[in-house]
């Protein structure tokens, strides 16, 4: 363990604000950039730098990938008309008139859980994909797609630019399927938008709650987040009011997404959709 830089501990005070923080954190130059993650919803209308999208491809496919199947593809979306489409679709299901990040950004980003390359290449072999009817096979792509997005992702803020993930895109799976022509076994989990950050407009780094919330050694502690919640509702009240949002308590905002069928909008039919495309879930 190294001792820690201002720089550093001024990482940790702004990802744990006033709450308990690690004390025996090892910092790498990784560690530090991931700590310096902030979702970035506002965009300079620059073109991405030449072989980004590239790069960022190449980091997704440094991530593992269960079984070494690569059971996952990204669409990116750097037409314009394309993307406009694509944000007119969101914004009419979610009812905004426009989300901004969507439009600034220079591309979007569609991470797919995909395993049609699977499927194709067992006909062509001669027998039917059975394996694909199982649960297991939808969360093995997708967890395959979530662990790429994020090494983009990373690779994305060390050279300067920004990104937000956009679940809201399973908002409207079935129009956005059609949309990119996506193939039966391939589902896009999320979102993301990418660009160059508009610094005057970037928001700050945002509090997560401490880690005995998150961090059970050997077995679960049911109880183990309440002393700590109150802290958190702290900290993330702090960062709201520093950030000009509406005043929302952490409780509050779990309270409305585990409760609010507005919230859950278009997913609903989630299941009907990725049945549809092949997956049957059992
Ligand atoms: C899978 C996933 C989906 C997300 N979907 C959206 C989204 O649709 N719209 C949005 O503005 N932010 C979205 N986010 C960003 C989260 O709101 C953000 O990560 C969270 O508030 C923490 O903030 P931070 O990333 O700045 O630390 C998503 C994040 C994840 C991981």
């Amino acid at each position: 363990m190294t001792e820690l830089t201002h720089t550093h501990a001024d990482l940790l005070q702004q990802r744990y604000g006033n709450q308990l923080k690690p004390e025996k954190i090892i910092m790498t130059p990784v560690v530090e950039a991931m700590l310096r993650h902030k979702s970035v919803r506002t965009f300079l209308p620059d073109a991405l730098p030449e072989g980004a999208i590239e790069t960022l491809v190449a980091a997704a496919q440094s991530a593992s990938t269960s079984s070494a199947l690569n059971q996952w593809s990204l669409v990116a979306v750097t037409d314009v008309a394309l993307k406009n489409e694509i944000h007119d679709t969101v914004a009419r299901e979610v009812k905004v008139d426009r989300i901004p990040w969507i439009l600034e950004a220079p591309a979007l980003l569609l991470w797919v859980a995909d395993a049609s390359r699977s499927a194709g290449i067992t006909r062509d072999l001669g027998d039917e994909p059975l394996v694909l009817d199982y649960l297991d096979s939808f969360l093995m792509a997708s967890v395959d797609a979530s662990l790429a997005a994020q090494n983009a992702a990373l690779a994305a803020e060390s050279m300067g630019l920004g990104i937000v993930f956009l679940g809201v895109m399973r908002n409207i799976a079935k129009e956005l399927a059609t949309m990119i022509n996506l193939p039966d076994h391939a589902f896009v989990s999320f979102g993301m938008a990418l660009g160059r950050p508009d610094a005057e407009r970037t928001s700050a780094i945002r509090p997560r709650p401490a880690q005995p919330v998150v961090l059970h050694y050997n077995r679960y502690n049911q109880e183990g987040y309440c002393d700590y919640v109150e802290d958190y509702e702290q900290a993330v009240s702090e960062f709201r009011t520093q950030q000009n949002m509406a005043a929302k308590t952490w409780k509050g905002a779990l309270h409305n997404s585990m409760t609010s069928m507005q919230y859950l909008g278009g997913r609903k039919a989630l299941h009907e959709m990725v049945v549809e495309k092949g997956f049957k879930l059992l």
